[in-house]
């Protein structure tokens, strides 16, 4: 099975655990686009959902699909948000941000009940910290952040590097919120909760990609089936 078809099998199964009325958050990147297409076919077969996307790619998608939606403005709290991850570990602790959409993933995820994370097994990992963390922050004042981030970093005792994410074609890379994102190769985070709280300090840090104590399960698809973490069940 390639990576596709078990990121697709994970976002069938999570597509099951969605009910008529619930109110759902739709996550971002290319797991997420498999569950935002089933739940258009469900929808087109009857199902009785409202949506709040996590990006305006999924907004996009979601339109395309035919899925009723609405903001937080409209709808504060959510039943369920499903979503996919660059990494998560045992506890449900993530990185997230490889496609920019941190912020609004948190936000939606932090206004939901339950998350629940979907993904192919490669992203459940030990120790967090091989995929760079993404780092929303704003564009006043980058040089000052930047340096306040790569002091973080050595003061606990990470050998990183972080840097400004650009486009393919060069250009800075901007979120749907208009901000930069810092991308920190950690290597391997030993204390995620301390990196975040260290992270929150920073006066120009929007939101960083640690998404600690949101999950509360995952659908996994790896080559032997699909296998869960934590709760997924109401
Ligand atoms: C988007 O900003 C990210 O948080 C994605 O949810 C994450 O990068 C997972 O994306 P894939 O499903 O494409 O690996």
């Amino acid at each position: 099975m390639s990576a596709e078809d078990l990121k697709r099998l994970a976002a069938w199964r999570a597509a099951d655990l969605v009910s008529d009325g619930m109110f759902l958050g739709l996550g971002t990147g290319s797991t997420a686009a498999h569950f935002v297409a089933r739940i258009g076919e469900k929808v087109r077969n009857g199902l009785r959902v409202i949506c709040v996307p996590t990006s305006e790619q999924t907004r996009l998608q979601a339109e395309r699909e035919g899925i009723p939606l609405v903001t937080l403005d409209d709808v504060p709290e959510l039943d369920l948000t499903v979503d996919g991850a660059d990494e998560l570990d045992s506890q449900l602790r993530l990185i997230k941000g490889g496609g920019g959409a941190l912020l609004r993933e948190k936000i939606v995820a932090a206004a939901s009940r339950r998350m629940i994370v979907i993904a192919d097994g490669s992203k459940r990992v030990e120790t967090l910290g091989a995929f760079p963390l993404p780092v929303e922050v704003v564009s006043f004042g980058l040089g000052a952040t930047l340096k306040a981030i790569e002091k973080v970093v050595d003061r606990i005792g990470i050998t990183a590097s972080p840097s400004v994410r650009r486009t393919a074609t060069g250009e800075t890379f901007l979120t749907d919120g208009g901000h930069y994102i810092i991308d920190i190769p950690c290597g391997r985070i030993d204390s995620p909760e301390v990196l975040a709280t260290e992270l929150s300090t920073i006066p120009g840090v929007v939101e960083h990609g640690l998404f600690i104590g949101l999950a509360c399960g995952a659908v996994l698809a790896g080559t032997q089936g699909i296998y869960e973490l934590g709760s997924i069940g109401a």
